[in-house]
């Protein structure tokens, strides 16, 4: 399925990230594609803190550390960033929780087994983003990313 979601301010990307929330079971994996600023890191922000409101004051950006584990009270959260590393051995994470990849490219991660929603940020003003969404495996998730 593929879809293109226009969003008009930071409000409204909010509003997106909680709907997707609610549909997530936790073994997803999300890949962030966009220029810097495009509004990776305030994705994963709005949505760590949609599934855990005490969780959301854990994510940063993980630009140096490549990887940080955020507990919720739901599932673990990955937060991966591969700004300065190109390969990165997912093989232990996969599945063991909600996998979120900064600088992803679409088709990175070649599984069956699971659900893959990538979306690609287009910044097109101050407060306005393109999103064109591609999700492989998880139908349960189409209604949550309408
Ligand atoms: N609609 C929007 N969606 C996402 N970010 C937005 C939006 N409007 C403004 N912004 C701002 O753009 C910046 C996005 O930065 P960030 O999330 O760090 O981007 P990235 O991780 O892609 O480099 C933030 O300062 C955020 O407040
Ligand atoms: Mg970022």
């Amino acid at each position: 399925m593929k879809t293109v979601k226009k969003i008009n301010s930071l409000q409204e990307l909010k509003k997106f990230v909680e709907k997707l929330s609610r549909c997530l079971k936790g073994d997803e994996i999300i890949l962030l594609k966009g220029n810097l600023a495009a509004g990776k890191t305030t994705f994963t922000k709005f949505l760590v803190s949609s599934i855990d409101p005490e969780a959301e004051d854990q994510v940063n950006s993980p630009t140096f550390s490549v990887m940080n584990e955020y507990e919720t009270s739901k599932f673990p959260v990955y937060h991966i960033d591969l700004y300065r590393v190109k390969e990165f051995d997912f093989s232990d994470i996969l599945g063991h929780g909600l996998v979120i990849i900064e600088w992803a490219e679409d088709n990175m991660i070649d599984i069956d087994s699971l659900p893959v929603i990538f979306i690609d940020f287009e910044i097109t003003g101050e407060n306005e983003r393109i999103l064109r969404i591609t999700l492989r495996n998880g139908d349960y998730l189409k209604r949550c990313l309408k």
